[in-house]
């Protein structure tokens, strides 16, 4: 674990803003999440490669609830600030959030994202995949494609004692913007592995060189919601959970669980 005190005075002498020490996680927590990250990639493996034309996306909730169980773990949605299920699973329109539901088929074209994140052990990890049933339109691959390439432009540029936390958002949304696709503001990545959702906010948009410097020992999310059209959001007034796009365009996310070393990043769940 670095020397926190001696790091920070070395940034701040610099006027660059730093994490706090809540943030900086020890060598054992780090080894507790990327055990949880390690339940997660089973749950989420467990979950997309059942995923077919004619299932509701109840049943995504029952395979990740059971095989979260049997695996040890503990699926963190179920009951998180009322939340009824335990998974989101994110159906085309939806960007975030969306509820499991017996009433909901997924159909030839549809692209869904598959929300998991577990506790294991006390820690956890936190992840999300896009899942294509059948064959979605081109327009929707290329969708689905350039979410995933965002977050991994973000990660390959991750330096630690250098990146800031705006480059981050910088990097994804300059390059989904690009594709003419919009990157959602309201909705952010977290700290995570104590607790479900930590400081600090990941932001996916934002200006290069800003934002408190990148330390070893952070662990936080990168899970960008990119939408087709517009990037506003609205929020179902009903379940007060499902996040749509305002515009009906598709949207995808992709959400990592990364961890900070001294000299690069693992992705401790995806
Ligand atoms: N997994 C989501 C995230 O990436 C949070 C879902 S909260 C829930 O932060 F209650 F809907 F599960
Ligand atoms: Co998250
Ligand atoms: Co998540």
């Amino acid at each position: 674990m670095i020397n926190y005190d001696e790091v920070v005075k070395s940034y701040q002498r610099r006027g660059i803003p730093v994490p706090t020490r809540e943030m900086i996680k020890t060598d054992e927590q780090i080894e507790g999440i990327r055990a949880a990250g390690v339940v997660n990639n089973a749950v989420l493996d467990a979950a997309c490669s059942a995923i077919h034309a004619g299932m509701s996306t109840e049943e995504i909730n029952t395979i990740v609830h059971n095989k979260t169980i049997e695996l040890g773990g503990i699926p963190a949605p179920l009951n998180y600030e009322g939340f009824p299920k335990s998974v989101c699973t994110s159906v085309n329109d939806v960007v975030c959030h969306g509820i499991p539901n017996a009433h909901q088929i997924l159909k030839d074209g549809d692209i869904v994202n598959i929300d998991c994140t577990t506790i294991y052990n006390g820690y956890y990890a936190d992840a999300s995949r896009m899942v294509m049933v059948g064959f979605p339109s081109e327009e929707a691959r290329k969708l689905v494609k350039c979410t995933q390439d965002s977050v991994d432009l973000a990660v390959s540029h991750l330096k630690p004692y250098e990146s800031r936390l705006r480059d981050i958002g910088y990097y994804i949304e300059k390059f989904c913007k690009e594709q003419g696709f919009g990157v959602v503001h309201e909705i952010g990545g977290h700290g995570v592995g104590i607790d479900f959702h930590e400081d600090p906010f990941i932001y996916h948009y934002g200006k290069k060189g800003t934002g408190m410097v990148i330390l070893p020992g952070m662990v936080f999310t990168i899970e960008p919601m990119v939408n087709q059209f517009k990037r506003n959001v609205c929020i179902d007034g009903s379940d007060n959970w499902t996040i749509y796009t305002v515009d009906g365009g598709l949207s995808a996310q992709v959400e990592y669980t990364i961890a900070v070393f001294e000299d690069h990043v693992e992705i401790l769940s995806r």
